[in-house]
């Protein structure tokens, strides 16, 4: 694509871990400078730009005017709303403030993994900083891609949806794309005929294990989890939890971190 047609994305860092950034980094499908340098133009992201400090802040503020009502703003993390949002600060101002001058100037905005679509581990209780997601947060709505981290195939996925039909993809009730959150873990996932059959891991380093039985019994929460990884997996299809014999944390729903625990019982 010629840069004319590449769409502007700033991408806003908040309350994370940077983990959803350094999986898209890991990108092969497509490779991730292609990413950056032919099918997106990245006008503002922390982890990969080279300006810092004030000049910074002004490349953010210069993208935010050119590109007004027309780039799409990734968020990655979410936003602390208690004390009028002093738990978060770059440059002076707190994250709430940059969402709300940002976020409404977009042409959609696309949360990155759980912290931006629902909160994730930062809005874990007790929560003193009030984190939410970027939709509670601001009371707009966002294109939520979550998991923790997100899978990079399914940003792509979204943005090439956005490429060539002009619009987002469609959604289910909690605006995550159904290409990709359509099913559950359980539906698709390899080890189900064990599951079916009632062959069960009950311990690591077992002998079950190893002939990769279902990890039910582990606390696998791939039957209420919602997510593409038994299909897609990670790292350009190499791995994903459950083939590397770990159960599903249910990392990709709301507030997974109180929900889902404890982790490893039924
Ligand atoms: Fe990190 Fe998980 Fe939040 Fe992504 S969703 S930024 S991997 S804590
Ligand atoms: Fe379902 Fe988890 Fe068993 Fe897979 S390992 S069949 S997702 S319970
Ligand atoms: Fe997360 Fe479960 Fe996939 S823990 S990475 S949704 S298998």
């Amino acid at each position: 694509a010629s840069p004319g047609q590449r769409p502007p994305v700033i991408w806003l860092h908040f309350g994370e871990c940077t983990g959803c950034s350094e999986a898209l980094l890991r990108s092969m499908y497509p490779w991730i400078d292609e990413l950056v340098m032919d099918i997106l133009s990245i006008e503002y992201h922390e982890t990969i730009m080279a300006a810092s400090g004030h000049q910074a802040e002004e490349n953010l503020h210069k993208a935010v005017e050119k590109y007004k009502g027309r780039f799409i703003c990734v968020v990655e993390g979410s936003i602390p709303t208690k004390y009028n949002g002093a738990y978060g600060k770059i440059g002076g101002k707190t994250f709430l403030e940059i969402a709300q001058d940002v976020c409404p100037k977009a042409a959609a905005v696309i949360c990155m993994g759980s912290c931006a679509a629902f909160g994730g581990i930062p809005a874990a209780a007790p929560n003193p900083g009030g984190y939410k997601g970027v939709s509670d947060a601001l009371g707009i709505k966002t294109l939520n891609l979550p998991g923790c981290p997100n899978n990079p195939v399914n940003l792509i996925g979204t943005v090439v949806n956005y490429l060539l039909m002009g619009k987002l993809p469609a959604v289910d009730e909690l605006n995550r794309p159904l290409f990709a959150y359509g099913h559950t873990i359980h539906d698709k996932c390899p080890r189900r005929s064990h599951f079916e059959n009632e062959e069960f891991v009950l311990e690591f380093g077992s002998e079950e294990a190893k002939l990769g039985y279902c990890l039910y019994k582990m606390g696998c929460k791939g039957p209420e989890t919602y997510n593409n990884c038994p299909t897609v997996k990670y790292q350009g299809g190499l791995s994903w939890p459950i083939q590397a014999g770990h159960p599903c944390i249910g990392c990709s729903e709301p507030d997974f971190w109180d929900k889902m625990t404890p982790f490893y019982e039924e």
